[in-house]
C-alpha cells in the first residue's frame, strides 16, 4: 500500500504546502478531502509561489491527477477565481487533471454571509472563523438542505433544493434581521456558475478506486490540523470538519485502509490564528520573536498567528488521534539562535496531572504546562540538508521530540525552498 495521507497535527499553518508539493511529485493522483477556501497551502516551485485554497496542491504538476472530494465544501465562485488565477501563472487546469466530486456540498454567498454574522453576534467569545463560510455550508450538509455539485446539472431539482434552502435560511434571517432572500436570484447565480464547473464534475470515488487498482500512488492532502477538527480540537474553536485521517476515507470515498502511512507535518514551535485555547502561547517577546522570524501571518486571513512553545502533548494526542506514522518537523530554522528552548511535557490543572490535553472547555483554558528547557543553539539550521548540516543542539530537540511524540520525525525541513529537505524516510516507499 503506497497511498500517503497528510494531516496537519497542531492548529493548521504547519507548513504542509511545500511538503505536500514535495510529496506530489511522486505521487499520481492528489486529493483533498475535507475544509474548503479557508485552507491556504503556499507552494515556491521554480521560483514562483502559489497561494491555493481550494485546488490540491497537484493541480500545479503536470501530469497528475487533482481530486476536489465530496468531503469538501465548494465555493463555486472562488474556485472558479482560483482556476483563472492560477492559469494565468501558466498552468494548464482542465478536466483532463482536475475532478470535483458530484455529491461534494457548494457554499453560497448565504453562507458567509451568516458566517460572518454569527461571529459578530457571538462578540467577545467570536471563534475566528476566516468568514469564508465553511461552518454554515457543513451544518447545512449534515442538516440535509446543501446543494450539492450534482444539483447544478438538473433544473427541476435545483428548484427544489434552493427552496428548501431557503426555506431554512429566511427564517434564520429574519431572526437576524437580515434581508430574505429569492429563490430567483439563488437560482440566477447557480445558472451562471453551472457551466463552468460542470465538465470537472464526475464520480470521483468511483475513479479514485480505480486508479487505487490501478496501483497509482494516491496522496490525500488534509486542510487544517488535527486540533481544529469539529470532534478531537478546542470546540468551539475549531472548523467544522473533521480534520484527522479518518476523513479521507469519508471525504474521498475511497475505501478505509487504502493508505499505507499517514505523515504529520508538524511546526518545530506552535502557532494558532483565530480565538480558543492555546496552553504554551507566549504573550510575550518569545512569541513576538518567533512570529517575526517565522513570517506568522495566515494565509488566506493575513491575520498574525499566535506563537508559543512546542506542545508536546497535543501533538502526541494528534498523534494517536490521527495514525500518523511519521513526522515532517518543519521551520526548524525558526528557533536559531534562541539562548533557550522549551517543551511542554505535561499539564497541571486543578491540583492534577494531564497526560493528554483534556476535553473541557475550562480545563482546556487554564491547564498549566510543565516544561522542560533545552539550551538552544547559535549556528543557522537555514538550507540544511543533512543531519551533518545540524548544530548538536538541534539534534538533541528533534530526539527529545520523537520521544515524546511516539514517532519518528521522518522528514526535517529547512527553509520555505523545497530541496532544503533532510529526508529520513521516504513516505511513499513503504
Ligand atoms: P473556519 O474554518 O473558517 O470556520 O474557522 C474556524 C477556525 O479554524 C478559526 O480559528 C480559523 O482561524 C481556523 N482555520 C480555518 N482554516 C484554517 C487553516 O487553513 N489554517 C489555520 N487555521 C485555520
Amino acid at each position: 500500500m503506497t497511498n500517503v495521507a497528510v494531516i496537519g497535527s497542531q492548529w493548521g499553518d504547519e507548513g504542509k504546502g511545500k511538503i505536500v508539493d514535495w510529496l506530489s511529485e511522486k505521487a499520481d493522483v492528489i486529493v483533498r478531502f475535507q475544509g474548503g477556501h479557508n485552507a491556504g497551502h503556499t507552494l515556491v516551485i521554480d521560483g514562483k509561489t502559489y497561494k491555493l485554497s481550494l485546488l490540491p496542491s497537484g493541480v500545479v504538476r503536470k501530469g497528475k491527477i487533482s481530486i476536489i472530494g465530496n468531503g469538501v465544501v465548494i465555493d463555486p465562485e472562488a474556485l472558479l477565481e482560483e482556476i483563472e488565477r492560477v492559469k494565468t501563472m501558466g498552468v494548464d487546469i482542465s478536466p483532463k487533471n482536475l475532478v470535483i466530486a458530484e455529491n461534494a456540498a457548494l457554499i453560497l454567498p448565504v453562507h458567509s454571509q451568516l458566517d460572518k454574522a454569527a461571529e459578530a453576534a457571538r462578540g467577545e467569545s467570536k471563534i475566528g472563523t476566516t468568514g469564508r463560510g465553511i461552518g454554515p455550508a457543513y451544518e447545512d450538509k449534515v442538516g440535509r438542505r446543501a446543494i450539492r455539485v450534482c444539483d447544478l446539472s438538473d433544473k427541476d431539482i435545483l428548484k427544489e433544493r434552493v427552496d428548501a434552502l431557503l426555506f431554512h435560511h429566511n427564517a434564520l434571517r429574519k431572526g437576524l434581521g437580515a434581508e430574505p432572500l429569492n429563490a430567483k436570484d439563488v437560482l440566477a447565480f447557480l445558472d451562471k456558475v453551472a457551466p463552468k464547473i460542470l465538465p470537472f464534475v464526475q464520480p470521483a470515488w468511483l475513479l479514485l478506486d480505480k486508479l487505487n487498482r490501478e496501483g497509482k500512488r494516491i496522496l490525500f492532502e488534509g486542510a487544517q490540523g488535527v486540533m481544529l477538527d469539529d470532534d478531537h480540537g478546542t470546540y468551539p474553536y475549531v472548523t467544522s470538519s473533521n480534520t484527522v485521517t479518518g476523513s479521507a476515507f469519508t471525504g474521498s470515498g475511497l475505501k478505509v485502509g487504502s493508505i499505507g502511512y499517514v505523515l504529520g507535518i508538524t511546526k518545530a514551535y506552535t502557532t494558532r490564528v483565530g480565538s480558543g485555547p492555546f496552553p504554551t502561547e507566549q504573550d510575550n517577546e518569545v512569541g513576538e520573536g518567533l512570529g517575526a522570524r517565522g513570517h506568522e501571518f495566515g494565509t488566506v486571513t493575513k491575520r498574525k498567528r499566535r506563537c508559543g512553545w512546542f506542545d508536546a502533548v497535543m501533538v502526541r494526542q494528534a498523534v494517536k488521534i490521527a495514525g500518523i506514522n511519521g513526522i515532517a518537523l518543519t521551520k526548524l530554522d525558526v528557533l536559531d539562535g534562541m539562548k533557550e528552548l522549551k517543551i511542554c511535557v505535561g499539564y497541571e490543572y486543578a491540583g492534577k496531572q494531564y497526560d493528554y490535553f483534556p476535553a473541557s472547555i475550562k480545563a482546556q483554558a487554564n491547564v498549566k504546562p510543565i516544561y522542560e528547557t533545552f539550551p538552544g543553539w547559535s549556528e543557522s539550521t537555514s538550507g540544511a540538508r543533512s543531519y551533518r548540516d545540524l548544530p548538536a543542539n538541534a539534534i538533541k530537540y528533534i530526539r527529545r521530540i520523537e520521544e515524546l511524540l511516539e514517532v519518528p520525525a521522518d522528514i526535517l525541513s529547512t527553509s520555505p525552498e523545497r530541496d532544503d529537505t533532510i529526508l529520513i524516510k521516504d513516505p511513499f516507499s513503504r
